[in-house]
């Protein structure tokens, strides 16, 4: 097996997700973590593999297309989609995407149940347990309390017996015991590894790996009755993806170096069924499975019940991918638990992107611009370094064996507060040469600014290099100012170990670009983060589509009367149109409400002049809790109809027809 260092081999993948679901944060953690380890192996020359894909079948999948009126694979067709547009946005490197509903995995999953059954390894026996008929579910004893009552619906339960295929796990205790204490580094974090080996010391019992009671999946090779268990199903992925047992496939190749990033709800599946499948079947078990935490939001659990699921493709519109990316990987020691706060975010950005990094970049290549016309100074300088200049190369050259050390341990936070350290080092060495003193005429030889301006270049080079792997387009970006483009066009495909301190002596020109990171503004943030929290708010289930997302009435969940009850919507006559200062996107709208008067901000601005609104009779949600925007206080929501048009916004008011009174009430 080996390390997974330089020229090593480095199989990477995410869990496969399931498609009754929009992409969320915690689908974009894994696959970005996965991501920022794959692009730093493949930039230390390891021949690399990364995966992910979508988890298709089973009673998920079967209950939520029967929902929404629809066969499985025509709800698994319709959303995977919106699962894999979001991974290039996120600048995902994936090497493959593979489905469960492909024929490529059916078959291997077949090949796996018949040489298991073969050997012996998968029996047929019965199964019995507590079953909720209307849930169509068999619940674990500990769930059923004393009354034996479905814990989902609440109805009683009924013992029922049902033929199934096991898998004979129990044989595999020990030699899992074993695998696990000649490999303390297979399962990671330490907390898991324990929690895992407790497990499996608290005894195995034989799985079910088939079902009677679905139609929605792999039918069992022989006895198409039953349909292969869904999870069996789905962690033969990493297999089938690799062509095995092809002879000549990739999974020659990359099998004997496969590791599996999952969240910590899932380890047990990979950590104990997986590997226990694997040496039934002659097969390597995983090198590593690392369980990452779970991000809750603001301090509270995500839920779409109450709204505050976090939209990746929002926070790419918003901030851009990389600034997320960094954040998510930044924000919380990787394995442990984190909680997300936009706020957290726009800090980060403000204070490592646009302050530490930024500034380093604009300083520098001003400088260059300033005193040396763009042209960076020859590398042969540095021959004639002083001690405060070799030790800036010498912390450069340990950051990145530190930093390997860091993403062989899959410490990816750790990995970039060591690279922050080189950014730091590259400010502080700023003002502590004082280059604008050295670049004034008459004062030191000009050797010296050169060989400052040189070292802090290269301090961006290294920079640029081992933030690509975190933050890919930032990285490009600096490359290109720095002037490198043009010699390496392709930052991802430069390899670290060639890396050396100021080596070539070619004419170089710097470029100053664009700004990496503006600051955000934090009183204009609070006050568009209101303005999108609101927008939110009453079309909560339009946020799932995320943005460019198709509204489709079949996806809404149904509610009572009572619900509806609770909005009072009434007409209202706009009397006056005041604009916002510095708010090109509202209006303050003056509006008459029969019995009295409000102040509505609303942000329409773009989509209307002042006197196609004064005297128009709108639809005006009352009784929605007051909000601030740009310190006025609006007191409701106007409704109006929103759509595309050749990509561009359209919105049309809700209103009424004929002279209606203003203040009736819609019911
Ligand atoms: N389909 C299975 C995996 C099969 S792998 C052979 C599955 N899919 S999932 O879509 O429900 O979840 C995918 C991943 O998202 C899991 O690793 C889970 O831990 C992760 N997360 C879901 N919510 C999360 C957070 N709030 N925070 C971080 N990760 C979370 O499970």
């Amino acid at each position: 097996m080996s390390d997974g260092k330089k020229g090593g081999g480095f199989y990477i993948t995410t869990p496969i997700y399931y498609v009754n679901d929009v992409p969320h944060i915690g689908h974009a953690y894994t696959t970005i973590a996965c991501d920022a380890l794959a692009r730093w192996h493949r930039m230390m020359g390891d021949s690399t593999r990364f995966l992910t894909g979508t988890d298709e079948h089973g009673q998920k999948i079967q209950q939520a297309a029967e929902k929404r009126g629809m066969t499985p694979i025509q709800l698994c067709d319709e959303v995977v989609v919106n699962i894999r547009r979001l991974w290039p946005l996120l600048e995902i490197s994936n090497d493959d995407f593979i489905r469960t509903t492909e024929e490529r995995h059916a078959k291997v999953v077949r090949h796996f149940f018949k040489t298991l059954l073969d050997k012996g390894d998968i029996y047929k026996g019965n199964y019995e347990g507590w079953y909720c008929l209307p849930c169509e579910a068999y619940f674990p004893d500990a769930q059923t309390g004393e009354a034996k009552t479905c814990p989902d619906c609440g109805r009683p339960l009924s013992r029922m017996s049902e033929e199934s295929y096991f898998f004979r796990l129990s044989d595999y205790q020990e030699k899992l015991i074993r695998h696990y204490e000649e490999h303390p580094d297979a399962i990671m974090p330490k907390a898991r590894y324990n929690e895992v080996m407790s497990f499996i010391r608290g005894g195995l019992q034989d799985l079910s790996v088939s079902r009677t009671t679905l139609k929605w999946g792999i039918p069992v090779p022989g006895d198409d009755r039953h349909v292969v268990y869904v999870w069996l199903d789905a962690l033969i992925n990493y297999a089938s993806a690799v062509g095995y047992p092809e002879s000549g496939g990739l999974w020659e190749t990359y099998w004997p170096d496969v590791r599996h990033m999952v969240g910590k709800d899932i380890i047990r599946f990979h950590a104990v069924i997986w590997p226990a499948i694997l040496m039934a079947m002659g097969m390597n078990p995983p090198v590593r499975v690392f369980a990452h935490g779970w991000w809750t939001v603001e301090g509270e659990k995500m839920s779409k019940s109450k709204g505050n699921v976090v939209d990746p493709f929002e926070m790419i519109e918003v901030y851009g991918a990389d600034a997320f990316r960094y954040f998510l990987l930044r924000e919380v020691p990787f394995g442990n638990d984190g909680d997300f706060s936009e706020l957290g975010m726009a800090h980060r950005v403000n204070s490592d992107l646009a302050n530490d990094l930024g500034n380093l970049l604009n300083r520098t290549l001003q400088m260059i611009e300033k005193y040396r016309g763009g042209r960076l100074p020859d590398g042969a300088c540095l021959l004639r370094a002083r001690e405060i200049d070799r030790a800036v190369a010498q912390a450069a050259r340990q950051i990145i064996d530190r930093m390997d050390r860091d993403m062989d341990d899959f410490a990816l936070d750790s990995a970039l507060k060591t690279l922050w350290t080189l950014i730091s080092s590259g400010n502080k060495y700023i003002d502590e040469t004082a280059p604008w003193k050295l670049g004034k005429p008459g004062n030191d030889p000009d050797e010296r600014l050169d060989i400052v301006l040189r070292t802090l270049w290269e301090v961006l080079r290294l920079t640029a290099i081992i933030l690509y792997p975190f933050m890919p387009a930032t990285a490009g970006r600096i490359w290109e100012q720095l002037g490198l483009k043009a010699e390496a066009p392709d930052i991802g495909a430069v390899k670290l170990p060639d890396w050396e301190w100021g080596r070539g002596n070619d004419a170089i020109d710097v470029k100053k670009g664009e700004v990496l990171f503006p600051r955000i503004d934090m009183p204009k943030w609070v006050e568009e983060k209101a303005l999108r929290d609101a927008a939110k708010k009453p079309g909560a289930e339009m946020a799932e589509s995320g943005p460019g997302g198709a509204p489709d009435a079949k996806k809404f969940s149904q509610i009572e009367i009572e619900d509806f009850k609770k909005l009072e919507i009434r007409v209202a006559r706009i009397e006056r149109v005041e604009t916002i200062e510095k708010a090109a996107k509202l209006y303050k709208l003056h509006v008459d409400l029969g019995s009295e008067k409000r102040v509505i901000v609303s942000g329409i601005r773009e989509h209307f002049k002042e006197e196609d609104l004064v005297g128009k009779k709108i639809l005006v949600l009352c009784n929605l809790k007051p909000a601030k925007f740009r310190g006025i206080e609006s007191n409701g929501m106007l409704l109006a109809a929103e759509a595309e048009d050749d990509g561009k916004e359209i919105i049309s008011l809700a209103t009424v027809s004929g002279d209606f009174p203003a203040g009736s009430l819609i019911s």
